[in-house]
């Protein structure tokens, strides 16, 4: 961990995380997630969003994003935590699409107010213990233009100096970040409209400290170092602080050595990359045992994507990265 302030793994509740029903226990699992000396960090990959912490309108629950929260403490060495994501557009409470069978029609001054209270009332609530926040998450489409989600075609960019304003106020020592996938190479159009978003906040008066990049990559075809390297310089102009946060490399099933092999050099490619840069914080790997990730469910065809097997032997990647630090 030269150089960087933490390297992490995301997780989950108990009985989200399966993909399927387990026979073993976790005992293993948790170990490794408790060791000082694989992870420094963690985040909740579900427990903190709105469909969990605010299921119905202004009423607020905690349980499974607590449960993360807690996880800092296992292995008798404080670990950092990351917290995701205030608003976005999936996993929303379904009452924030619709009552019944019908889609709720939100005004601006409606939705402001909701937007304000839920951002409010989580932020608020984890004050002091986040290290970071994804304030907002994936609010652009692939060209880098606004995502049309319910929040940009009700309040338009206005959504966006809500939440920042409220995170800010709410928790004043929290690092407040813009977090997105498919903004990992230097020329994109996406990257490009990371960068309005966060020219456009900043502007505004509002304060973003941070850039997150998830880094869902391929195995086969990923960014290169110096893509990378490229890609945090242009951040690191705009905010205080960029960092890898849901980091895994996808394998087009079956594994073989071959695909295993370029994983690895994805991998340290961007724990490479990461600790050449200044700015970067950190790395957080979306997960850190196969069978948890999320990986399979949305791609199908793919998956292999962390770094321990089923059976908890390691990928090379691991010991890739390793070396790389
Ligand atoms: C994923 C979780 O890993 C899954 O368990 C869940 O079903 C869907 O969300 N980008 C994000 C994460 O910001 O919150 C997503 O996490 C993965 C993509």
């Amino acid at each position: 961990q030269a150089g960087l302030l933490y390297f992490g793994a995301a997780t989950d509740t108990p009985g989200q995380r399966e993909r399927a029903p387990y026979p073993q226990s976790y005992a293993q699992y948790d170990a490794i997630l408790a060791d000082p000396d694989e992870f420094g960090q963690t985040t909740p990959t579900n427990g903190q969003k709105w469909l969990f912490t605010e299921p119905s309108p202004g009423v607020f629950n905690f349980t499974q994003g607590d449960y993360v929260a807690e996880r800092v403490a296992d292995g008798g060495k404080k670990k950092l935590l990351r917290c995701h994501a205030a608003v976005w557009h999936n996993q929303l409470a379904p009452w924030v699409m619709m009552d019944g069978n019908a889609t709720v029609t939100w005004t601006k001054e409606s939705l402001a107010e909701a937007v304000q209270r839920h951002v409010s009332g989580v932020v608020g609530y984890y004050k002091g213990k986040c290290y970071a926040w994804d304030v907002v998450n994936e609010a652009l489409d692939e060209d880098g233009t606004y995502r049309r989600s319910l929040f940009y075609e009700v309040l338009g960019e206005e959504y966006l100096k809500l939440a920042f304003g409220a995170a800010a106020e709410a928790d004043p020592a929290a690092k407040l970040y813009y977090n997105d996938y498919g903004i990992e190479r230097p020329g994109s159009n996406k990257t490009a409209g990371v960068k309005r978003l966060v020219r456009m906040l900043k502007d505004a008066g509002l304060r973003v400290d941070g850039i997150g990049m998830q880094a869902h990559l391929h195995a086969d075809n990923h960014p290169s170092k110096d893509d990378l390297l490229q890609t945090m310089k242009g951040y690191a102009e705009l905010v205080d602080e960029v960092a890898f946060t849901e980091l895994d490399v996808r394998i087009r099933l079956p594994v073989d050595e071959t695909k295993l092999a370029m994983q690895k050099e994805c991998y340290q490619k961007v724990v490479a990359a990461c600790v050449e840069t200044e700015k970067c914080v950190g790395i957080t790997v979306w997960d850190f045992y196969d069978p948890f990730s999320w990986v399979p469910d949305v791609f199908p065809g793919y998956g292999a994507s962390l770094l321990w097997f089923e059976d908890f032997s390691k990928h090379p990647a691991y010991d890739g990265m390793v070396e790389t630090f």
